[in-house]
């Protein structure tokens, strides 16, 4: 595809950072909309070509793309009935990188886990000085899980973890890391009538749940706590890092919002993502929290916030952030130590 510069908007940095656009936004909402029935094929389309002016030298660049891809994707999946809602689209898009999950991860998204999982460590041992039984919610391959776990039993503090994930795939590969795993979902834990002196939630797990679910998973969470119990949760934050990519995706969002409604997922918000990962051909969703918003989410469902970190992630105008605790500007990951009461 032929490339052309990119012209204004030099008041958003990152737009600074990426030079180049697609040449033709009708074509590309084309692509987007093939293969969907007409009336929402014209309604996907006109969405996207409504985002863009050129006369006003609006930027079309790859974060743009991601999002309109994104979205495209779900609406094309939804409305030919392959997944019944997000929940069923993210399964599948993990599912198919559960082989691959921790080996593609950059740089700097390992500095960021690597300064949460210090914190999520600290704070467990902090509490559970001589033994400690964790689950680990949303535990992927189970390797996250079973670094914070080696960090306490170096520590000297007798550790068993055990995870959860709705993805088979992934739970298949976290039996062999960690203590047991098994499969199930973050709304409805397994594990019950046991109670965890930790549960961990790493990598923006909750994020991956609209607003109603969440919910729910807080609950579950609350109730698989033993009483005095701690809750180590982190969560992307929609400011600093990640501020200039709420702003585009909130444009996007708003632009389908219309086709979401008529497909009966109109109840997506300000920080709900639906972006494609690289390797996987089913796009994924997530939400991106404010920091209040989290907090309140948080003590919603009866736990009481005990710490708060940023961490950083990324790096930036070729500046390294990665794993920068409570640095000012880059703060893309929300961290909270919570602790049920006793
Ligand atoms: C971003 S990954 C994080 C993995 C791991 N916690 C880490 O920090 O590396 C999110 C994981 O949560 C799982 N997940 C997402 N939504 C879930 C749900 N509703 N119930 C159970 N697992 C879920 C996904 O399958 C995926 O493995």
């Amino acid at each position: 595809m032929q490339k052309r510069k990119a012209v204004g908007q030099t008041h958003d940095p990152v737009h600074v950072l990426l030079r180049e656009t697609p040449p033709n936004v009708g074509r590309f909402a084309d692509d987007m909309s093939r293969g969907l029935v007409p009336k929402l094929g014209q309604a996907v389309r006109s969405a996207i070509s409504g985002l863009f002016d050129p006369d006003k030298g609006d930027f079309f660049d790859f974060q743009y793309e991601d999002a309109i891809r994104g979205f495209a994707g779900f609406i094309q999946m939804r409305s030919r009935g392959d997944i019944d809602g997000i929940v069923g689209m993210n399964e599948a898009s993990f599912s198919s990188r559960s082989g691959q999950y921790t080996k593609k991860q950059g740089d700097s998204a390992i500095k960021n886990q690597d300064a949460i999982n210090r914190i999520v460590a600290g704070s467990i041992s902090a509490s559970f000085p001589s033994k400690a039984v964790i689950l680990d919610a949303g535990c992927a391959d189970g390797l996250r899980a079973s670094k914070v776990r080696e960090m306490l039993t170096v520590g000297g503090i007798q550790a068993k973890t055990f995870g959860v994930d709705m993805s088979s795939d992934m739970v298949a590969l976290a039996a062999q890391r960690l203590d047991g795993a098994k499969v199930g979902d973050l709304r409805s834990l397994p594990y019950d009538g046991q109670r965890f002196d930790a549960i961990t939630c790493l990598d923006g797990t909750l994020g991956h749940l609209k607003a109603k679910g969440r919910v729910k998973a807080l609950a579950s969470m609350h109730e698989r706590l033993a009483p005095g119990g701690l809750l180590a949760i982190d969560l992307f934050n929609q400011e600093g890092y990640f501020s200039v990519k709420t702003d585009k995706m909130e444009g996007v969002r708003k632009a389908f919002q219309p086709v979401l409604k008529s497909i009966g997922e109109g109840d997506l918000g300000r920080g709900d993502y639906i972006y494609f990962v690289k390797g996987s051909k089913d796009p994924c969703f997530i939400h991106h929290f404010t920091d209040d918003g989290a907090r309140s989410e948080i003590r919603g469902a009866g736990l009481k916030i005990e710490g708060a970190h940023t961490i950083g992630m990324g790096s930036y105008g070729g500046k390294d952030f990665g794993g920068h605790v409570d640095e000012g500007f880059n703060k893309a990951s929300l961290l909270f130590i919570a602790r049920k009461p006793r």
